[in-house]
């Protein structure tokens, strides 16, 4: 028995696509969606996320806001863009790719986002309104992963879904998400003081690996039948590869395959569900939704 291969590069296309059709509507009223996108420095990986973000702005009829800044760039002048940007009516959204350079202050850089244009669902005005249920932009990873259980008509309610990682953008928000009364699921979340952490995922009807280290998720950790869903995206070296390094998840995918029932592969499982999901938050900043 081999698990089926969640394919979430199709279901992030069909979710683009029903995006791209309200962004004509809403171009038909004279309103063009306009997504600001600000990297700071030249991370590899950085620039392949936006790389990919801006590309999809584009398919759906968005515009997209490129604005790059040097690695030394100033904290202040960082904040000042931003201020601008808040008060620019013609841009909807507005995301400053993760992480920054260690000279500036991430949280006061989330703080200076206007909570109406945060479609990445980082300021903690939309973190507690989320926390609370109430309308709020969710984070689009964790929004990716509930989508992707939806779409394969998944079993959420009453099941026991473990969460390996305790990120802001992933872990965090996904246990809230998981635990919330239309999902419906028990949620244990693990993290660097969990002992013993196989223990608990193998009682997992659902596993979620948000680690960021490569194949820390074993077959012996998963147990037989459940949902595996991977968050981790990992570059490994590969030297037949042209860039010298291949993408893999936190979960040791082949093996895995063997024991679960559902799984995402890395690349296009979880990934192309962030950039639909952003794609989505623009369009409603946009409908002033
Ligand atoms: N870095 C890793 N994931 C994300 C994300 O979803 N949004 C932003 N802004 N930065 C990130």
């Amino acid at each position: 028995m081999s698990a089926t291969i969640i394919d979430g590069f199709q279901i992030a296309a069909n979710v683009r696509g029903r995006v791209a059709k309200q962004v004509s509507e809403l171009k038909k009223k004279g309103i063009c969606p306009c997504l600001a996108v600000i990297l700071v420095g030249e991370d590899p990986a950085s620039i392949s996320y936006v790389t990919g973000k801006e590309k999809a702005l584009a398919e759906v009829g968005m515009t997209d806001k490129s604005i790059r800044l040097p690695a030394d760039t100033k904290e202040q002048d960082l904040l000042n863009i931003i201020d601008e940007l808040n008060d620019d009516k013609t841009v909807h959204g507005i995301l400053v790719q993760l992480p920054l350079p260690k000279h500036i202050n991430e949280e006061k850089v989330i703080m200076a986002i206007n909570p109406e244009k945060d479609v990445d669902g980082f300021h903690p005005i939309n973190v507690g309104n989320m926390v609370i249920g109430k309308k709020s932009y969710l984070p689009c990873t964790p929004h990716g992963v509930l989508v992707l259980l939806r779409e394969m008509n998944i079993p959420t309610n009453g099941m026991h879904a473990v969460v390996v990682g305790r990120s802001n953008i992933v872990g965090k928000p996904l246990s809230i998400l998981l635990s919330r009364k239309d999902i419906n699921a028990t949620v244990t979340i693990c993290h660097t003081g969990t002992k013993n952490i196989a223990e608990h995922t193998r009682q997992a009807d659902i596993l979620i690996a948000a680690v960021g280290k490569a194949g820390v998720i074993t077959a012996d950790m998963i147990k037989p039948g459940a949902t595996v869903i991977d968050v981790g995206v990992n570059r490994i070296p590969d030297s037949t590869k042209k860039s010298g390094f291949r993408l893999v998840g936190d979960v040791d995918f082949e093996a895995a395959k063997k024991v679960a029932s559902f799984i995402t592969p890395v690349p296009r499982g979880v990934g192309p569900m962030t950039i639909a999901m952003l794609m989505q938050n623009t369009l409603e900043a946009a409908q002033g939704k």
